[in-house]
């Protein structure tokens, strides 16, 4: 069933975090509802532009449609991660997608919240949430390019501004994270201190956290024992997504772990059968293996054995 982040977020908020994970193909769409399915937890799918365009938009809608049969006990959200403006109108009016992030992070304060109003407006008049960012992330996203340097953390006084002004309905801060599975080259950890102040101003407004990938060393090493060449690849550490649930984080993006768990099988599964070329048997490694992954992942945010609770909450 496909719900609006705003639910899942209700029955969250102050407990857990809800994942949100991104998808692009067939393989990566199975593992991801059997794992959730398997750990009994309410998910966020997400597609970013590239997604979108990588084979054809209507590809992952129909993955998807045809996932929602396959799994009818599952209880989903479907949002388009780190939109332009006019991504996000598209999927406004496709009808499809349950929420929108809009990100216009990069711009200055005063555009950053005239451009998410606009889509504020356009997705609340067809009944769909809208997630913005304010906050610059260290390391890379789509078309955006921001030397860790540079990387600014959220300031709390500048969210509740921001909030009250766009009408965003969750916010994306910046906290130390970074896109990609090079993180903390400089400062490490996650800055708890930025979500107490911003929640202190923001109560029981949802907050987002992206850049969440783990990095399993394990994962890293048999990638590169197996030929890969991830030299310092580094995460956030799973065990802190609790606080930050307990602070306000209710949505985390996880990306990069599921392509690591892609890379791993497929380089060990080539290495040890070079004489293959059925694509379905890595395929097959492949989506058994997510599948795990999601179930494991889903602990340390806390979703895991919640979906009856959900299916309650949505009923009431
Ligand atoms: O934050 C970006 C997500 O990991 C999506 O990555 O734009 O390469 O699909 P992508
Ligand atoms: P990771 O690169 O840490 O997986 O972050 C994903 C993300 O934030 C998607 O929006
Ligand atoms: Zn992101």
């Amino acid at each position: 069933m496909i719900v609006t982040t705003k639910k899942l977020f209700e029955a969250a908020y102050g407990k857990y975090a809800i994942g949100a994970y991104n998808i692009n193909n067939l393989e990566q769409t199975m593992g991801l509802f059997q794992g959730n399915i398997d750990s009994q937890a309410p998910f966020i799918i997400q597609l970013s532009k590239g997604a979108r365009s990588y084979s054809h938009k209507a590809m992952l809608e129909g993955l998807i449609r045809n996932a929602e049969e396959v799994y009818p006990d599952a209880i989903f959200a479907v949002h388009l991660d780190h939109g332009d403006e006019a991504t996000c109108y598209d999927c406004i009016e496709s009808g499809f997608y349950s929420s929108v992030m809009i990100d216009a992070s990069h711009e200055a304060f005063d555009e950053n919240i005239a451009i998410t109003k606009r889509v504020v407006d356009a997705a609340h008049a067809k009944g769909i949430v809208v997630e913005a960012e304010l906050g610059m992330l260290g390391g890379v996203e789509e078309h955006v390019s921001v030397a860790e340097a540079d990387a600014k953390l959220t300031d709390p006084d500048q969210a509740l501004e921001f909030v009250e002004r766009s009408g965003c309905d969750s916010l994306a801060v910046a906290i130390g994270t970074s896109h990609g599975a090079f993180k903390f080259s400089g400062t490490q950890g996650l800055h708890y201190g930025v979500l107490e102040e911003i929640q202190k101003r923001l109560p029981n407004f949802p907050l987002v956290m992206h850049g969440s990938s783990s990095v399993p060393q394990d994962e890293v090493e048999r990638i590169n024992k197996a030929g890969g060449k991830l030299l310092g690849a580094k995460g956030v550490d799973a065990a802190q997504f609790k606080r930050a649930a307990e602070l306000g984080v209710t949505k985390i993006n996880i990306d990069t772990d599921g392509r690591l768990v892609w890379t791993r099988v497929h380089r060990e599964h080539f290495l040890e059968h070079p004489e293959n070329f059925d694509l379905r048997k890595p395929g097959k490694i492949y989506m058994s293996e997510y599948a795990k992954f999601i179930a494991a992942k889903n602990v340390y945010l806390g979703s895991s054995g919640q979906l009856a609770d959900v299916r309650k909450l949505l009923a009431g």
